[in-house]
């Protein structure tokens, strides 16, 4: 193996007989590109070239229906069901292999899961009818008021119909996995990967917890495998020895004490091993009645989450083992050198970034655009929506972006130093434009220096963003204010406003007290950005405390002040937050980590606005555990000293001891400087916060909308 940091990651492998020329994969990722039928279209395509061109080593396409459109979990799915897909198929594949990455079509029936089967009025493929719990929740439960209405939109399902398979129907599908895999082998692919895992059908019948047959199809593990065995034959069969066929199977399934566990997952792998396999998949699966599991099975919060029984199934079969779930590059690099695992499945790492083995391999991994694990991406997908990347607006939009230099450089001004603007401040450089980017205060990060308060990993995209700045060629003006004097005098083509959200206190009773702060106040206290007004509440230590972090520079370093703020924070015990938003809920987080106790109240029906849905599955789930209270349908809050009272969703009055209020709501558009700058007749464009509140994902698609806009004719 060659020497050097990411040595093992990047180094050739082999999956049967397939070489790959290092060891990341962009793991299986129903993304919804495909076309409305199934084929592969310009999308889908352009979203997997990229990610060959990144320097990975093998794509596996996302769910592949062998049944399609029976079996299919999501609208724009991909299909290998019938001979008419394998054109589509071979355009892909080509366009792949050109950029020297190989390709796999993961092999897939939805089962129980099939959720385009509900909605047509199909019945659910399944081994036994599922078991029914009082206790489940939805995913409803945890949807925004603009989400639910969106619901209402949709198509109804009428009813849910089970299809429990005869034997018949078993031989039907084993037969459609082997002809969908004779397919994609005839369609250029380069290996196949046998979904067994996530509830689908094959997983649903080596689940105890669903199969509840009595033939040879149910009861010990030998019984609930062999459906899968059965597949694995046939396809080996259909598509020869020296074709790579592996299995992605689940190592567990979390909050399922009656479902798959790790032993069971470790025999699993054994037979597959002796039925033919090249390499296993391990993954993960969860009780999907338990809303805050969404994140913590295979796309998991925690970091490294499903090594520990990738390692376990690594020991016990000699064929390779591929891992993932929020493995870092570093970790994955010294597991390989360890032999704990051979190949590193990555999902949202490569959505956010689908460079980064090429950035790896060219020692460049500052360059990586980080995921900040923010659930946009699959979130998306549970919406029946298609896949997008918060922090990457390319990302599925490959096929309209253009990247060409510009023929004749143009001079911009940027306003405003937050994500949006760092970001078209960056896509004109590279375009080879001239760039001044002017920020009023003396850093750049704007609101994304609060938001890597609360969420460490918006930290990695504020550090990426600045070090991009850094190397690049835009010029940089801090403690500047966009005035029309200082932006005329600059002769721009064109000036692009991103001056981010005005910040208001809403007409609460008692907001004036001193001990309520509002969204401003805690910005530039965390910061260190103080103005007399804004600290007004805080005792003489606190305010001595954000001076010297400021004078030391200490406050602008999110961690620097996420670690001291555990020790001490010029806050009292008992806080409520005004505000069950984004904003509300993260800083909520932030508060009760930090010891404090703390009440959330929202006037909206649903809280988490802001947050996607499966993070907000899981930030309503845990702040509660952690002893948050958290109060929807709220009224008539008033504050009072020492006191804040308001009417909860049943109209009962309640008063709730306080320390602290923290108003976190009042944040809207931001016309001034953009409208001033019109009036001096210069040539604006507003995007971001400055025009509605879009967060993060807001402010960086709308720096990437408007560039292209701007520099689309050269
Ligand atoms: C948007 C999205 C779609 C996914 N769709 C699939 C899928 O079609 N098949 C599958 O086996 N896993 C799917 N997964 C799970 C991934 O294969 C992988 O287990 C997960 O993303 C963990 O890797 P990561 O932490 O690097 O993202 C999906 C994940 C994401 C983020
Ligand atoms: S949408 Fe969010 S979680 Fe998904 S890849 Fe992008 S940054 Fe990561």
């Amino acid at each position: 193996m060659s020497q050097g940091r990411f040595s093992h990651l990047l180094s050739p492998g082999r999956i049967g007989k397939l070489q790959l020329r290092n060891r990341m994969i962009v793991t299986s990722m129903g993304v919804s590109l495909a076309e409305e039928d199934g084929t592969v279209g310009d999308c889908i395509r352009a979203y997997h070239e990229e990610q060959a061109k990144g320097g990975v080593g093998l794509i596996i396409s996302g769910a592949c229906g062998v049944a399609w459109p029976v079996g299919a979990v999501q609208r724009n799915q991909l299909a290998i069901s019938e001979d008419r897909f394998i054109p589509g198929l071979r355009s892909l594949t080509d366009a792949v292999h050109a950029h020297g990455a190989k390709f796999a079509v993961q092999l897939h029936q939805g089962g129980l899961v099939a959720g385009l089967d509900l909605y047509a009025g199909r019945p659910l493929w399944c081994p036994s009818p599922p078991p029914y719990d009082p206790q489940d929740q939805q995913y409803t439960d945890a949807f925004v008021e603009s989400e639910l209405a969106g619901l209402a939109k949709k198509p109804k399902i009428d009813k849910v119909e089970f299809k429990v398979l005869t034997k018949d129907d078993i031989q039907l599908v084993v037969r459609q996995f082997a002809a969908a895999a004779e397919r994609s082998q005839r369609a250029g692919a380069d290996g196949v990967e046998i979904h067994s895992g996530h509830g689908y059908l094959l997983s649903s019948f080596i689940n105890p917890r669903n199969n509840r047959r009595t033939d040879e199809y149910g009861g010990p593990l030998e019984n609930r495998v062999r459906f899968l065995l059965e597949v694995v034959r046939a396809v080996r069969a259909a598509v020869g020895p020296d074709f790579a066929v592996w299995v992605k199977i689940d190592s567990q399934q979390f909050g399922a004490p009656d479902g798959i566990q790790l032993p069971f997952a470790v025999q699993t792998a054994q037979m597959v091993e002796a039925a033919g396999a090249d390499a296993i998949t391990v993954s993960s699966y969860h009780n999907v009645g338990r809303l805050k599991l969404h994140s913590e099975s295979n796309i998991p919060h925690a970091p490294g989450w499903n090594l520990p029984a990738a390692e376990t199934i690594k020991r016990a079969i000699s064929i390779p083992v591929i891992a993932s779930g929020r493995v870092e590059p570093e970790v994955a690099d010294a597991k390989i050198a360890a032999g704990a695992f051979d190949f590193l499945g990555m999902g949202r790492k490569l959505l956010a970034d689908p460079h980064l083995p090429r950035k790896l391999r060219d020692g460049k991994p500052e360059t990586i655009r980080p995921c900040i694990y923010c659930y946009t991406c699959v979130s998306c997908i549970y919406l029946q929506d298609s896949a997008r990347c918060a922090v990457n607006p390319d990302t599925a939009f490959e096929y309209l972006r253009s990247t060409k230099t510009a023929a004749s450089p143009k001079r911009y001004v940027v306003v405003g130093g937050g994500p949006g603007g760092m970001e078209a401040a960056l896509r004109l450089d590279a375009l080879g434009h001239k760039v001044t980017l002017l920020e009023r205060t003396n850093r750049l990060g704007g609101t994304l220096q609060i938001a890597a308060l609360p969420y460490e990993p918006n930290e990695r995209l504020l550090e990426f963003l600045r070090g991009r700045i850094a190397a690049s060629k835009v010029e940089v003006r801090l403690n500047t204010s966009a005035t029309a004097e200082v932006v005329s005098a600059l002769k721009p083509e064109a000036v692009l406003v991103a001056t981010g959200a005005k910040r208001s206190m809403p007409p609460i009773p008692g907001a004036g007290l001193p001990n309520v702060f509002s969204g401003d106040d805690m910005r530039r206290m965390m910061t260190g950005q103080p103005d007399p007004d804004s600290v007004k509440a805080l005792p003489l230590l606190a305010r001595l405390a954000t001076k010297v972090g400021a004078a030391l520079g200490l406050t602008a370093h999110p961690a620097f002040v996420r670690g001291a703020t555990r020790r001490w924070m010029p806050l009292g015990q008992r806080i409520v937050i005004i505000g069950g938003e984004l904003v509300g809920l993260e800083l909520a987080e932030f508060l009760v980590e930090r010891g404090r106790t703390v009440t959330v109240l929202e006037e909206a029906s649903r809280l988490g606005y802001g947050l996607q849905l499966v993070r907000r599955m899981r930030v309503l789930a845990e702040l509660p555990e952690h002893g948050a209270t958290l109060c929807a349908s709220v009224k008539d809050v008033r504050i009072e000293p020492g006191v804040v009272r308001f009417r909860n969703a049943v109209g009962q009055e309640v008063a709730v001891d306080v320390d602290h209020v923290i108003v976190a709501k009042g944040a809207g558009a931001n016309p001034t400087t953009a409208e001033e700058l019109r009036a001096a007749g210069l040539n604006v464009h507003a995007f971001g916060d400055c025009q509605g509140i879009g967060y993060i994902e807001g402010a960086l698609r709308g720096a990437a909308d408007l560039v292209n806009e701007l520099t689309r004719a050269g």
